[in-house]
């Protein structure tokens, strides 16, 4: 009896992926909006996300104080332009450059700036003025940004609202609003040719409000339920996440851009509401936000995206007590200004030591040495996987760093050839992939 090589690889793979996996979800971002008057200050929002796994924060602006905060942090920004810039931005190139010098150079690389959104939701604001200036604009900030020799460094975007599609049940019948015509064509090659994703919000949480059954519920909950077949594909999906991801994969590839990838720009749930709102509670926005956080854990990916988690940005960090609306829109929180959580979802590092909480300091006087803000004492909701050391020995050690990336499948059949080729003993049917 021995073990074959391919499947000591394999097996090594496997344990390397979950041990750099434990503490190190780089899929996994976070919406930090600022219309509230009661958020703390940057620094301890800084210190708040490096005990988290979460690794990305989207800005909808370009807070200078949070951007400062977030420098030498390794957490990712993305920051954006508003939509009120965006008729400068395509009219004046000298504007772009302004922008990007006063908002990107002024700060970087300290503060690890990836993207840029250009304007949010425009596409579905109704502006037909703007919508026409939304790709001059991206273009224009896309110039500055290859002038600064940053252009693949640094991306640029837009994000947009889910009703940019027409149709997205069943999900292979995914397709664009006919009426941006050559707009949305134009845009898409834009991030074709400059490699940058494609950016949306679904919400499972406003498709439960427009058709509120428990069968619903479940399937936009990740719970157990019967599954929706795709008439066209066949494809039984088991979560309205996967459902509306898959939607947009299909509109895209129908028109031709399979190779842009898609980033999650805002997913959430809302843990209160009004009375007469449907779906808003603790306990479906910590299934919600729980559950799919798991999902992208799982690395199992979208039925039509297999094996690889979508970037996803989830909304939100707090509460923002000033937006407009129903009560829901105002709940979106996951942690409490005073830095503990609303409700847990296992977004605490798994060796986060629980410490005494102490008494917080408002917003008002943003002090550059804020005093660490310790959070409460908390058990991870998510089984711990064992870190026990793995090293592996120096002769393969080419492979744990492999295993580390997404496609560790492929690579693997790479190395299970370069190990023939040395005459080792591989059999490709040892392993089950
Ligand atoms: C497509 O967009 C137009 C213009 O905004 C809108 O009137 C129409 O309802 C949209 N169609 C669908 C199917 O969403
Ligand atoms: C933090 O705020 C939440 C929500 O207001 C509250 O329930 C909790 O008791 C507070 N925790 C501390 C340590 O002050």
């Amino acid at each position: 009896m021995f073990l074959h090589c391919s499947s000591i690889l394999f097996l090594l793979c496997f344990a390397l992926q979950s041990f750099y996996l434990a503490n190190s979800q780089s899929f996994i971002g976070v919406n930090y909006g600022q219309v509230a008057d009661n958020l703390p200050p940057p620094s301890a929002t800084a210190k708040l996300l490096q005990s988290t796994i979460i690794e990305k924060v989207r800005l909808y602006g370009a807070d200078p104080a949070i951007i400062i905060a977030l420098a030498n942090t390794g957490i990712s920004i993305v920051i954006g332009t508003t939509n009120g810039d965006i008729p400068a931005l395509a009219s004046d190139p000298n504007f772009a450059v302004q922008w990007v010098n006063s908002n990107v150079l002024a700060y970087y690389p300290a503060s690890k700036i990836i993207l840029i959104t250009v304007g949010n939701e425009v596409m579905t604001s109704g502006d037909q003025n703007l919508m026409g200036q939304l790709l001059p604009a991206m273009q224009n900030i896309q110039n500055a940004i290859n002038g600064a020799s940053l252009g693949g460094k640094i991306k640029v975007s837009t994000v947009h609202a889910m009703s940019v599609l027409a149709q997205s049940e069943p999900p292979s019948s995914g397709s664009f609003n006919s009426s941006f015509g050559d707009t949305m064509r134009s845009l898409l090659q834009f991030l074709q040719a400059n490699g940058s994703p494609f950016m949306i919000n679904p919400y499972p949480f406003f498709a439960y409000q427009s058709d509120p059954r428990a069968e619903t519920l479940a399937f936009c909950l990740f719970q157990p339920n019967a599954g929706r077949v795709d008439s066209g594909t066949g494809i039984n999906y088991m979560n309205m996440f996967d459902a509306q991801v898959d939607a947009v994969r299909s509109a895209l590839n129908a028109m031709g851009f399979k190779d842009i990838e898609i980033v999650v720009a805002e997913t959430g749930w809302p843990y209160k509401g009004d009375a007469n709102e449907v779906g808003p509670s603790v306990d479906n926005a910590r299934a919600y936000n729980g559950n799919l956080i798991n999902h992208l854990k799982s690395m199992v990916g979208t039925p039509l995206m297999p094996g690889k988690s979508v970037d996803t940005y989830l909304f939100a960090l707090y509460d923002e007590d000033l937006k407009p609306g129903a009560g829901s829109e105002r709940s979106f929180g996951l942690f409490n200004p005073n830095l503990s959580m609303t409700y847990d979802v296992g977004l605490l590092k798994s060796n986060q030591t629980p410490a005494t909480p102490a008494p917080i300091t408002p917003e008002t006087p943003v002090s550059p040495s804020t005093p660490a803000i310790p959070l409460t004492p908390v058990t991870p909701a998510t089984p711990v996987i064992p870190t026990t050391p793995v090293t592996p020995p120096a002769g393969v050690y080419g492979i744990a760093i492999s295993c580390k990336q997404q496609h560790s499948r492929l690579l693997i059949l790479v190395i299970m050839v370069a190990f023939t080729l040395f005459g080792l003993p591989v059999r490709g049917d040892d392993i089950l992939l």
